[in-house]
């Protein structure tokens, strides 16, 4: 394909009435969306892709049933465990971001386990957005830099400068944010590094979201002219 995005983004949507659809608990649809996460990875390695952020768990997420929560947190813990072969395999570079403050300490450590055992990879770098939103990605880089900065180096700072003390600092911006399940929204995902990316929302729920819907989005956003407030 001609143009392959560096950072491909997905907002993974959907989980909840792909299952209802089916006569199935919520939490099945969450159990089918692992598989393809999986089917995901594969694909972007496969098509040269460099970055593959996943919308995982949001902020607001935490005020869904609590049997809900913990089923998605027993998920997300049993994937690291089991994914830390195939990630060393595949050369895959895994970083969890967000309020890593308010997960269990237990899946905390597993996680800061798999990312320093990956550390070295750099075939594909796979970003887990926990507990993540991107109101609170701004106000924690605003307190940190106020704390660290005094006020006449925050006056000189350009625009540009900001990005380090936002959690993905070092990573670049999304090129293309998907979002399956027919939702047109944001919902608090990439607010300030999503200021020029490319969209693709597609009806297809996350669990059917596999390698061929990928392939179509990734055609999608080849025909895609990004102009950047220019003119030709
Ligand atoms: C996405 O599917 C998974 C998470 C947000 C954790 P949903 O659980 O939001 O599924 P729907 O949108 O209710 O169908
Ligand atoms: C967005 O999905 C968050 C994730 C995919 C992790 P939601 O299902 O939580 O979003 P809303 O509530 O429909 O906006
Ligand atoms: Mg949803």
């Amino acid at each position: 394909m001609d143009r392959i995005p560096e950072h491909v983004s997905i907002i993974m949507d959907g989980n909840g009435r792909w299952a209802a659809e089916r006569g199935r608990e919520r939490t099945f649809g969450h159990q089918e969306g692992a598989k393809s996460v999986r089917a995901v990875i594969e694909g972007c390695i496969r098509e040269g892709v460099k970055y593959l952020s996943l919308y995982a768990f949001s902020e607001e997420n935490w005020n869904r049933p609590q049997q809900e929560v913990s089923f998605l947190m027993d998920l997300m813990a049993r994937e690291v465990a089991d994914e830390m072969e195939e990630m060393l395999e595949n050369r895959i570079r895994f970083r969890v971001l967000g309020n890593r403050g308010r997960l269990d300490p237990v899946l905390n450590a597993a996680i800061t386990n798999l990312e320093e055992a990956t550390a070295g990879n750099d075939r594909l770098t796979l970003i887990l957005f926990l507990s993540y939103s991107g109101k609170w990605d701004i106000l924690q880089a605003v307190k940190r830099l106020a704390a660290a900065k005094s006020p006449e180096e925050i006056e000189a700072m350009q625009i540009g400068d900001f990005d380090s003390w936002l959690v993905t600092a070092g990573i670049p911006d999304p090129d293309l944010i998907i979002r399956t399940s027919g939702e047109l929204r944001i919902s608090n995902y990439l607010l300030w590094q999503g200021a020029y990316s490319e969209f693709y929302f597609t009806d297809v729920c996350w669990p059917d979201f596999r390698m061929e819907q990928l392939h179509q989005a990734l055609e999608e956003y080849a025909r895609r002219d990004r102009r950047y407030g220019k003119v030709k």
